[in-house]
């Protein structure tokens, strides 16, 4: 069991404005990109979280100069398929699941055979979903526990395109086959579901050749491999799926403001606006930017009274796929029966997080009818709790903390809540937020 937290007091009311840590997906698509491009790139404002750190020690392994310098983080790459490295690597993913099943798209060209470890949780999860195509590029894969880490990829140096349909709306899939595309010669095509568009975004920005056509539910993508790419600097902007954690406590706590500067709002990511307001919260967005292909804003939230309950279109459930747990404690606010369903893919994250939130919220007090896709989520707008709650369950699930933290201080009762150590994964900073936040000035 991770280091204890125990909460037994909500959250004093708040007005204050603050800034969230880099987003996660665009930091590891950053520095796998800058170690495929030719010369020196730049990060600024990365997110030091430890899915970013195991990502920059992969890389390392593979013969790539990483550095920290003042503010950023500069990568050396030795164009693509550049990576050097000893005989019987074994490369560490940690708790990554956008890590592992990302690299292993750049090493469907491995000269030697590379094993992946991961941790407990993440040695829990399918790799089907990323060995199957990459097996159709040329690349073999072995392994003795059936698709799951530890595995080890032998590349071929003559990959073919291949053609893919991804219908799971995931983007670690997507973006695999999109990264094993960039060095194999001729046009890969990928009919896929939609889901977050930062390596299309980031592709398009690198003028690597690359065609989209986007209908109702699937984007037609098309890229040509071979073309080299060039270094780049990027400012990476902060993450919406830390930030939704401040929304959410913001709204579920009493007279309390708060605005997040420079949040990422690309429209792929955005499900948890979409939803909070269809359930009668108010949300603005000011200061709209465009950075690079990735749409920027403030947040500005306020708590809300009369939260409408919801039967929350699937269409949105991609693009909030990271956030359904934090969503799933304010349907326990609404007035009504919420609904959400199609979310089997929720239960092949960190941890099963479908079956987590229901059992979180049945802890609270809060009534659920749970199937493998589906919850629905019978909501007390007066519930306050004062009763003990703990949540020991080594989950290795950094949501499921901050969720709870989350419930602890807007709802009330006594807390005790495990694994604080794994906001690392993700958000290092997420308690030292809380505290400048409940600090009266
Ligand atoms: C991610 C994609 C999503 C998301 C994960 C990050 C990414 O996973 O849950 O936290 O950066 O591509 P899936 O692709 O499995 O849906």
């Amino acid at each position: 069991m991770g280091e204890l937290l125990r909460i037994n007091e909500k959250i004093r009311p708040f007005n204050k404005k603050i800034s969230i840590e880099g987003d996660k997906s665009l930091s590891i698509r950053w520095a796998l990109l800058a170690s495929q491009a030719t010369g020196k790139s730049r990060a600024y404002k990365i997110l030091k979280s430890d899915d970013v750190l195991s990502t920059l020690n992969c890389l390392k392994k593979l013969g790539i100069s990483v550095k920290f310098k003042n503010n950023y983080c500069e990568i050396v790459g030795k164009g693509l398929n550049g990576y050097s490295y000893k005989k019987n690597l074994t490369l560490n993913a940690g708790n990554s699941g956008t890590l592992s099943r990302l690299i292993l798209g750049l090493l469907v060209h491995s000269k030697k055979k590379i094993r992946l470890i991961g941790d407990r949780s993440l040695s829990k999860r399918d790799f089907s979903r990323v060995i199957k195509p990459l097996e159709n590029f040329g690349a073999k894969f072995y392994s003795s526990k059936k698709n799951k880490l530890p595995l080890s990829i032998m590349g071929s140096e003559t990959t073919k395109p291949i053609n893919y349909i991804e219908n799971k709306g995931s983007a670690q899939c997507k973006s695999s086959v999109m990264l094993a595309a960039l060095n194999t010669l001729g046009t890969t095509f990928i009919k896929a579901k939609k889901s977050r568009n930062h390596s299309e975004l980031l592709f398009q920005h690198l003028k690597i050749p690359i065609s989209i056509k986007k209908t109702k539910k699937f984007d037609y993508i098309k890229i040509k491999g071979g073309r080299k790419i060039p270094s780049f600097n990027y400012s990476i902007p902060a993450d919406i799926s830390s930030s939704a954690f401040f929304i959410v406590l913001t709204t579920l706590s009493d007279n309390s403001k708060l605005l997040i500067k420079d949040v990422n709002i690309n429209p792929s990511r955005t499900g948890i606006l979409k939803i909070l307001k269809k359930m009668g919260i108010k949300i603005i967005l000011k200061n709209k930017k465009n950075y690079k292909g990735e749409k920027i804003a403030d947040i500005f939230v306020e708590s809300s009274k009369n939260i409408k309950a919801i039967n929350c279109p699937t269409n949105l459930n991609s693009s909030a796929i990271d956030e359904f747990l934090i969503i799933f404690l304010v349907a326990a606010r609404a007035k009504g029966i919420s609904y959400f369903r199609e979310l089997s893919e929720l239960n092949q994250k960190e941890s099963p997080r479908l079956k987590w939130g229901s059992k979180i919220l049945n802890m609270m007090g809060i009534k659920t009818e749970l199937t493998n896709h589906s919850i629905r989520i019978y909501g007390d707008p007066n519930l306050k709790l004062i009763k003990k709650i703990k949540i020991k369950e080594y989950l290795k699930d950094h949501r499921i903390f901050m969720m709870s933290v989350i419930a602890a201080l807007t709802y009330g009762g006594q807390w005790q809540i495990h694994d604080s150590d794994s906001i690392k994964t993700s958000f290092p900073s997420f308690l030292r937020i809380i505290r400048k936040l409940n600090k009266n000035k």
